[in-house]
């Protein structure tokens, strides 16, 4: 049977690193805050936020809560950010997505502070890791990066299969593979025989947002599968965008749903914020 990747355990290691940051932080009289607008009520939104503040209380973060109702005006919300750019006691400001559809989310991503864009959702940060240089990561596919390295996968020299191409997920994905020197394909939804592409991966990363999409018949003996999706099936279980069971026989190491990927997003958002601070 292959090796299961802990994303419960290793996300929590990241956070007990983190967690000292702050602590050694705090002992030289510096603290940090993060601020999390959430937009109206969406439910899995509200999930999302309430456990990012339950997370930075655990790593010792000051989090401001903005709970704004589903009429706010996009010049408010704007509003908002520009005097949470101006505030310096604020290291971080994320904007629960997505926003009502009155609002544009480019525009609000750009008004962030590039120096506050915890998210790494920003053009800024997004142009720094295409280009090599410092900036703040996407915190899914930068987790994603800390599953492989300490699950001891080897990244340099592998081909890498990425199936999804959006701009949190598939695409600062890819970067990130091309900068730990993996050889990297981009798959899609138009992507001409997906099975063929995919057979190639030794390491095939999943975000496609289909449950259990991804058959043994998608992967190669022996590769490693990364599944970001999460879902709830008619059961009401939790499962991904890999079929768990009928993968996990041919591969070499996989992520579960849930207690992989999900847990490593909110460990390397604490992760950004105490990055924040310099
Ligand atoms: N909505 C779904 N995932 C995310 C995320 O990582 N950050 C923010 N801000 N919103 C999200």
């Amino acid at each position: 049977m292959p090796q299961i990747i802990d994303g419960k355990s290793i996300s929590a290691q990241i956070k007990e690193e983190v967690k000292e940051k702050i602590s050694a932080l705090k002992a030289q009289g510096k603290t940090v805050t993060l601020a999390v607008i959430q937009v109206g009520a969406d439910p899995a939104s509200s999930v999302y936020v309430g456990n990012k503040k339950k997370a930075c209380a655990y790593v010792g973060i000051e989090s401001l809560a903005y709970e704004l109702p589903e009429e706010t005006t996009q010049e408010e919300l704007l509003s908002l950010i520009g005097n949470l750019n101006r505030k310096e006691e604020v290291n971080g400001i994320l904007v629960q997505l997505p926003l009502p559809k009155h609002i544009d989310e480019d525009a609000v991503i750009r008004a962030i502070d590039a120096g506050k864009d915890v998210d790494g959702f920003h053009p800024q940060s997004v142009g720094a890791l295409c280009i090599g240089q410092p900036g703040f990561v996407s915190c899914t596919p930068a987790g994603i990066i800390e599953l492989l390295k300490r699950s001891g996968v080897e990244i340099a020299g592998k081909e890498c299969v990425v199936v999804g191409r959006s701009n949190i997920v598939g695409k600062p994905m890819a970067l990130l593979l091309l900068r730990e020197n993996g050889t990297v394909t981009v798959a899609h939804s138009k992507t001409a025989d997906l099975k063929e592409v995919t057979k190639r991966a030794d390491i095939l990363i999943v975000a496609v947002g289909k449950p259990k999409m991804i058959t043994r018949d998608y992967v190669k003996e022996g590769a490693v599968v990364i599944d970001v999706g999460i879902h709830r099936n008619e059961n009401n279980k939790l499962c991904g965008d890999v079929d768990y069971d009928d993968v996990a026989p041919v591969c070499s190491a996989i992520t579960p749903v849930p207690g992989g990927v999900g847990p490593m997003t909110i460990a390397m958002l604490m992760y950004n914020c105490a990055e924040a601070v310099k």
